[in-house]
């Protein structure tokens, strides 16, 4: 069943192709027929007010919802299951709001924390400390070492960790849900670079946010829910502030 566009239609095939996606929850419908692309080497940013469904999308993605209808593609090919299992076997890394950390262990005991690395049945501390020290440098992390003590490290730095633990699994796609939104200006400008850093190395990363100079500042495009539809879908580098605001509010855009 070959044919001569085959070779170009994988080339541009998305690393996520969400199509049709809706999700209900009792009598609210909280997506409905959402369609969602990232690629690889792209920052995809997904905005909309308080209820939109841009969580819920998430946990989709992340296999912590099966969806009521449509279909979810991961390299071309269906999640083997909407379980937190099945992503994450196909290369979705997901971080919530509320990491999860452990403030008791240090950098790389939480990188590690659940998925730590057994040689002859001993933790191989030597082996996940320098995966760890790659991990931090591929992020740039400003973060000492990794053996620092979570405890010492600000809001910023523990996001890195958050996302330096997703790393572990060698997912292709990062999902993270609002990772600014109770950090301050310069934490926020921090945990910025290690997304541009994700997409540095390659991987697609779509980032929940409300704050839209945040989004401008680092994704590719911004793609709007609202009532738990699509509503928009923009080239960061050249949209109005305005416009995304219509899209998110549903006003008119003064155009
Ligand atoms: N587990 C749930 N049970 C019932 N309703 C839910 C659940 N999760 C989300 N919802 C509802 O779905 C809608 C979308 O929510 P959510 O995805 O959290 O929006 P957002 O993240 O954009 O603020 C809201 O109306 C919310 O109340
Ligand atoms: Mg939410």
């Amino acid at each position: 069943m070959s044919t001569p566009n085959d070779g170009a239609r994988m080339a541009t095939e998305p690393l996520l192709h969400a199509r049709h996606i809706s999700k209900n929850f009792g009598a609210v419908q909280a997506l409905v027929d959402v369609d969602i692309e990232v690629s690889p080497h792209e920052v995809v940013a997904l905005v909309g007010d308080n209820a939109a469904g841009k969580s819920t999308l998430a946990r989709v993605i992340a296999g912590v919802y099966a969806p009521d209808g449509g279909t979810l593609r991961i390299d071309g090919k269906p999640l083997p299951s909407h379980t937190t299992r099945g992503a994450r076997s196909a290369g979705i890394a997901t971080v919530f709001q509320g990491l999860a950390l452990s403030e008791n262990l240090d950098v790389t005991a939480n990188i590690f924390l659940g998925q730590e690395i057994i040689e002859h049945g001993l933790l191989d501390e030597e082996a996940m400390e320098s995966m760890a020290r790659d991990f931090l440098k591929n992020l740039n992390a400003r973060i000492p070492s990794p053996r620092t003590p979570l405890a010492n490290l600000t809001a910023g730095q523990r996001q890195c960790v958050a996302i330096a633990r997703t790393l572990v699994g060698k997912p292709k796609l990062i999902v993270l849900d609002e990772p600014t939104s109770s950090l301050s200006i310069s934490q926020t400008a921090e945990v910025l670079t290690y997304i541009s850093q994700l997409r540095s190395m390659g991987l697609g990363v779509l980032i929940i946010s409300h704050n839209l100079t945040d989004i401008r500042a680092v994704a590719d495009r911004i793609e709007v829910l609202r009532h738990g539809r699509n509503n928009g879908s923009f080239v960061a580098s050249d949209v109005r502030y305005e416009d995304i605001i219509a899209a998110i509010t549903g006003a008119p855009s003064g155009r």
